[in-house]
């Protein structure tokens, strides 16, 4: 048994069948809204995703229509986030209720192994296939969610590397604008991960620096930290074409042109995260067309 402190409250490991939480706060912050049910996360038995800053009662929301949401109380609000970027064509749209529902009723699960599969899978790939044309992709492989893809991803990479007799080339390059406590809390950056510059243009230029200056100094730096790295140990580097939840940062003039030079001249693989740009959402059917990306693997996501 062991106790861990994580901001106010106790966090108590039981044995190894169960992760137990032992709330030890007596100041957790109420909700304003007093329409909204009291049933607070530290009242029920769900673990939220971030849970050292749920201490306030959650807003219990029970059913949407297009763009609004409501509260169990009835109280509507716009959805502005779209869930979390992923309701695009809007709460409890008929076509997609109709579509799951046939499906339920006809085949509600089948998975993929031991060479069989599904209709709708093999239609559904060959139509992101299709719809793709940044740059020409071949093969789909479906995960459950944005970061299920992603780390398949690093999988995928890894497993043509070793296949191709090379593995050692094995490191990611990301760019660095975390949140803290994510990297904190959960041992990263993981050993193989590297870091560029963020071409947050806004918050990193140099005084004077137009954003096409600002992009050539961070291909430089992109470049140098290659080179001091071994291009031979670097396996992909990984980017969204427009930063999502660090801000909505579209990238700087010039910047992706300049990047994928880099990546090209020390084989080096592209991999866009498509998770809350694509499909549209950009005013491109995907991001990495506006942007003039040509990945060599793409992560989607997030379209209900
Ligand atoms: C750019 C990006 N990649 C990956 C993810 C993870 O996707 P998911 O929430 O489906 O696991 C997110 C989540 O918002 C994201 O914004």
């Amino acid at each position: 048994m062991c106790n861990l402190q994580i901001g106010s409250y106790t966090k108590r490991v039981g044995d190894s069948r169960a992760l137990l939480l032992r709330w030890t706060s007596t100041n957790a912050v109420q909700s304003a809204d007093t329409s909204v049910d009291r049933n607070g996360f530290k009242e029920n038995n769900m673990m939220p995703p971030f849970p050292a800053g749920s201490q306030s009662d959650p807003l219990v929301i029970e059913k949407s229509e297009g763009s609004y949401i409501y509260d169990v109380n009835g109280k509507k609000y716009l959805e502005s986030l779209a869930g979390l970027f992923c309701t695009s064509l809007g709460g409890s749209e008929r076509r997609l209720v109709d579509a799951a529902t046939k499906q339920l009723n006809t085949l509600p699960f089948y998975h993929s192994f031991w060479n069989r599969t599904t209709k709708p899978s093999l239609e559904l790939a060959k139509e992101l296939v299709e719809m793709y044309t940044a740059s020409k992709m071949k093969k789909v492989f479906f995960t459950n969610s944005g970061s299920e893809a992603n780390d398949t991803q690093v999988k995928l990479v890894w497993y043509y590397n070793n296949a191709l007799g090379r593995p050692n080339k094995k490191k990611f390059i990301s760019r660095y604008y975390a949140i803290p406590r994510m990297h904190q809390n959960f041992d990263l950056p993981m050993p193989f991960t590297l870091y560029t510059d963020c071409p947050h243009y806004w918050r990193f230029h140099l005084p004077g620096e137009t954003e096409e200056q600002f992009s050539t100094r961070l291909a430089a730096n992109l470049e140098n930290l290659i080179l001091k790295e071994g291009p031979e140990t670097i396996a992909a580097f990984i980017a969204e074409p427009v930063i999502g939840s660090g801000g909505v940062i579209p990238p700087p003039e010039g910047y992706f042109e300049k990047v994928q030079a880099i990546l090209k001249k020390y084989d080096i693989l592209f991999i866009a995260d498509e998770v809350i740009t694509a499909f549209g959402r950009t005013g491109y059917m995907f991001a990495c067309d506006k942007y003039n990306i040509k990945p060599d693997l793409v992560s989607v996501a997030k379209v209900e």
